[in-house]
């Protein structure tokens, strides 16, 4: 093994890679007092009783004597939205603790602040391994988050999902299990809760689904023709009846200037009121998901448009 070839190297690192971890930051500070960190996915429990844990050093890194003389490290459990902090803490030679706020823990090592949790050991053994050196600790201190943990797997990061349950072909028709799992149906679900509130405001003002569609698809640009705003519309999967611009111009909502219709100020007003409450449900939905679940949604939202099969006609 010491003299794999490239190729044998790839493949032996790759077949690694396929073991997901979570991502960490082990921080001491060097014998002048400075801090020094660096991420590593090698962290590993050890043992409960003592409480024990291990990670490995690259005999190459820079940091290897200042870990080798410390009397404490902690190991930081990066959280989901900490990817750009693992990217730092992986990159050679620069400012790593630039713009931290760094207190030191009980261990006398730095503190990472917002993580998914935090070990701060006492070293117990260095154990030759190959060309890393692993390191075992005791834990005198540690804290815990609530926050999802970021992972690691085959070279990219990720995030923790539930795994989905199966759902049994044969149970399909007795259950209506698939009725559950069809992503149309939870779409439809999810849509309708979304817009709950907002669908009660434009109700209460007088409008339709169409009519609100109207505001808002000329709320997106400057005035347009009859025929641009059905093709906007659309482009967002909404077929409009011409009889919600007509309804539109009668109230006073719109006004004409040639071919281009245009909102008029009462229709902009009302369009300016529904958006603020379309802006406190987002506010609602930001406030109550992880900034790593709501990418992850956008992501994904934005994949399923993309993917999902086409009519025949
Ligand atoms: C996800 C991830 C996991 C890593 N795990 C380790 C590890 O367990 N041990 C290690 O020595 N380097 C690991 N690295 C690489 C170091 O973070 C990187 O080499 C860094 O430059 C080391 O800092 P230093 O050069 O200041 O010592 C990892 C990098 C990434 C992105």
């Amino acid at each position: 093994m010491t003299n794999m070839r490239e190729d044998r190297k790839k493949a032996f690192r790759n077949a690694l890679g396929n073991f997901a971890t979570g991502v960490t930051i082990v921080t001491t500070r060097d014998e002048h007092g400075r801090p020094v960190g660096l991420t590593a996915s090698s962290f590993n429990s050890v043992s409960l009783d003592p409480p024990m844990v291990l990670w490995s050093l690259a005999l190459e890194s820079p940091n290897m004597a200042a870990f080798r003389r410390a009397s404490g490290w902690a190991v930081h459990i990066l959280s989901a939205d900490q990817e750009e902090l693992s990217n730092r803490f992986a990159t050679r030679g620069i400012d790593k603790f630039a713009g931290l706020d760094i207190q030191d823990g009980p261990e006398g090592a730095p503190f990472i602040a917002n993580c998914a949790a935090r070990f701060g050991c006492r070293p117990t053994f260095e154990y030759d391994g190959g060309d890393h050196a692993i390191f075992v600790g005791e834990v005198i201190d540690f804290v815990h988050s609530e926050r999802a943990p970021l992972l690691f797997h085959g070279g990219k990061y990720g995030q923790v999902a539930a795994k989905a349950p199966a759902v049994r072909p044969d149970r399909i028709d007795q259950d209506g299990a698939f009725g559950r799992y069809f992503i149309g149906h939870l779409l439809h679900r999810a849509h309708n809760a979304a817009f709950a509130e907002l669908r009660r405001e434009y109700r209460r003002r007088g409008l339709r689904s169409s009519e609100y569609t109207v505001l808002v698809s000329l709320g997106l640009g400057d005035g347009c023709t009859r025929d641009a705003l059905l093709a906007r519309a659309a482009n967002g999967g909404v077929d409009l009846p011409l009889e919600a611009i007509e309804q539109l111009l009668a109230r006073g909502h719109l006004v004409t200037e040639g071919e281009m219709l245009h909102l008029s100020a009462a229709g902009r007003q009302m369009l300016t009121e529904l958006m603020a409450v379309a802006q406190a449900v987002q506010l609602h939905f930001e406030d109550s998901l992880t900034l790593a679940e709501m990418t992850q949604l956008n992501h994904l939202l934005r994949r399923l448009s993309e993917v999902a099969p086409r009519g025949r006609h």
